[in-house]
């Protein structure tokens, strides 16, 4: 099974909305995959997901409840063969996890659309609405990626 872990910098905006919205968007099409995510920093290390997030995944009845920040391991680098960050500044910062073999499976997530581009970090925007629709139009073209190329 295909393996996807989602990145940002604290695990608690961003690639947690990515995981659950993937998860939900992937059990509608009848699709598995093994989803995660994880964090760059150990800031938000052992919290919950961040309270402004929660309403987003309250409306698609996920089952966040368990999910606590991680932080990314130099074994994800082997382990998973997708790493989606959100925005450049994570892909710099996986790179200096994870072993330079990896390198090939970090990919920033709005890379899969037309226009790529950072999701800001919502954090310090406060734009959660704005970050919620460009993650969920990113995925969408993310899982047609995978789609085509028969990974999923
Ligand atoms: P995230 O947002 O990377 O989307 O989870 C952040 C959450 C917390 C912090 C930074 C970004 N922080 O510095 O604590």
């Amino acid at each position: 099974m295909l393996k996807i872990c989602f990145v940002c910098l604290g695990n608690i905006c961003r690639s947690p909305m990515a995981e659950f919205l993937m998860k939900y968007k992937l059990e509608k099409l009848n699709k598995s995959a093994k989803v995660d995510s994880k964090a760059t920093s150990y800031e938000e290390v052992g919290n919950p997901v961040y309270p402004h997030i929660r309403p987003y995944l309250d409306k698609i009845g996920a089952d966040y409840k368990n999910k606590r920040a991680e932080r990314l391991q130099y074994g994800d680098g082997d382990y998973y063969d997708y790493i989606i960050v959100m925005e450049a500044r994570n892909l710099t910062a996986v790179k200096s996890i994870v072993d330079s073999k990896n390198y090939g499976k970090i990919f920033r997530l709005c890379d899969f659309t037309s226009s790529p581009h950072d999701v800001a970090d919502p954090w310090y925007t406060r734009d959660f609405d704005k970050c919620y629709k460009e993650i969920d139009f990113a995925l969408d073209e993310f899982i047609d990626f995978l789609v085509k190329n028969k990974l999923i």
